[in-house]
C-alpha cells in the first residue's frame, strides 16, 4: 500500500500526541512530535540562560540556533521515539511546567520556525509519517493526504493534564495553573503572526471531549482506511 503523510493539529493538551502515537503504532508509521521539537529549542534557551523572566534574547538565540541539533530516538523498551536535545535525551525535562510557560514565546519566533519546519519536512520526505503540532496540515505538509485538526473543551484538556502532571508526581502544580496555561497557550498559539494555529480547509474536524480513546482510535483507522483505499 502506498505510504501516506498524516498531519495532525490541534490545541495543547487534547491528547494528539497520545493519538498519534496510537496510530503511527497501529498502521506502522514513524510518529514524530514537532511539538517536542519547539520543546527542546525552549530548554535549550532556559538551560543557556537566554530568558531575563519572560524576556527572551533572540540575538543569542539567533546566534545559535545553528548549534541546536535535535533528533528522535526509539527507547528499546518502549518502542516510541524519545527527543534528544545534542545528543542528549531530554524526553522528560521538556515536559515540565518552566517549558510549558515559556515554549509559546520560543515557538513565536521567526527563525525558529523556519529551522523547525525544515527539519520536519526533511524527516517526512519518505512519508509513512504521523506528525503532530499546531502547524503541520497548513504549513509543513499542505499537501498531507490526511488532515485532522483536534479541538475538546478547555476545561477538559485542563483536567486530562492536570491528571497527567499528578500521576507523574507533580503535586504542586494547582488546577488552576494549568488551565491559565492552556488558556493563554490557545491565545498565543492562535495569535501569533507566524503560522497561527488553524484548521486547515481540508481537514476533519475531531472534537473529543467526550471521546475515549478507543473510540478516537477507532475513528481515527476508519479515516485512514477511508484515505488509503480511496487514494489507490
Ligand atoms: O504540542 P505541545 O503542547 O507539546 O507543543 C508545545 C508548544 O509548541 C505549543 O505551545 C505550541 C508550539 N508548537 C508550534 O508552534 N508548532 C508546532 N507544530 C508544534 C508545537
Amino acid at each position: 500500500m502506498k505510504k501516506i503523510v498524516i498531519a495532525i493539529d490541534g490545541f495543547s493538551s487534547n491528547g494528539k500526541s497520545t493519538m498519534a502515537k496510537s496510530l503511527a503504532k497501529h498502521i506502522g508509521y514513524i510518529y514524530i512530535d514537532s511539538g517536542a521539537m519547539y520543546r527542546a529549542v525552549t530548554l535549550y534557551c532556559i538551560q543557556n540562560s537566554f530568558f531575563d523572566g519572560e524576556e527572551l534574547d533572540e540575538k543569542r538565540l539567533q546566534d545559535n540556533i545553528k548549534n541546536i541539533k535535535i533528533d528522535f530516538r526509539l527507547n528499546d523498551k518502549t518502542s516510541l521515539p524519545e527527543t534528544f536535545l545534542n545528543g542528549q535525551n531530554v524526553e522528560q525535562q521538556i515536559r515540565t511546567m518552566e517549558v510549558s510557560a515559556k515554549v509559546s514565546r520560543v515557538s513565536a519566533v521567526p527563525f525558529v520556525r523556519h529551522a523547525m519546519v525544515a527539519l520536519q519536512q526533511e524527516m517526512g520526505k519518505a512519508k509513512g509519517i504521523v506528525m503532530d503540532g499546531r502547524d503541520i496540515g497548513t504549513v509543513v505538509f499542505p499537501d498531507a493526504e490526511m488532515k485532522i485538526f483536534v479541538t475538546a473543551d478547555p476545561q477538559i484538556r485542563a483536567q486530562r493534564r492536570f491528571d497527567e502532571l499528578r500521576a507523574k508526581g507533580d503535586t504542586k502544580t494547582t488546577f488552576e495553573e494549568v488551565f491559565e496555561n492552556i488558556k493563554s497557550r490557545d491565545y498565543m498559539d492562535q495569535n501569533r503572526e507566524e503560522s497561527p494555529l488553524k484548521q486547515a480547509d481540508d481537514a476533519i474536524l475531531l472534537d473529543n471531549s467526550h471521546m475515549t480513546i478507543d473510540e478516537q482510535m477507532q475513528w481515527l483507522v476508519n479515516k485512514f482506511k477511508q484515505i488509503t483505499t480511496s487514494n489507490e
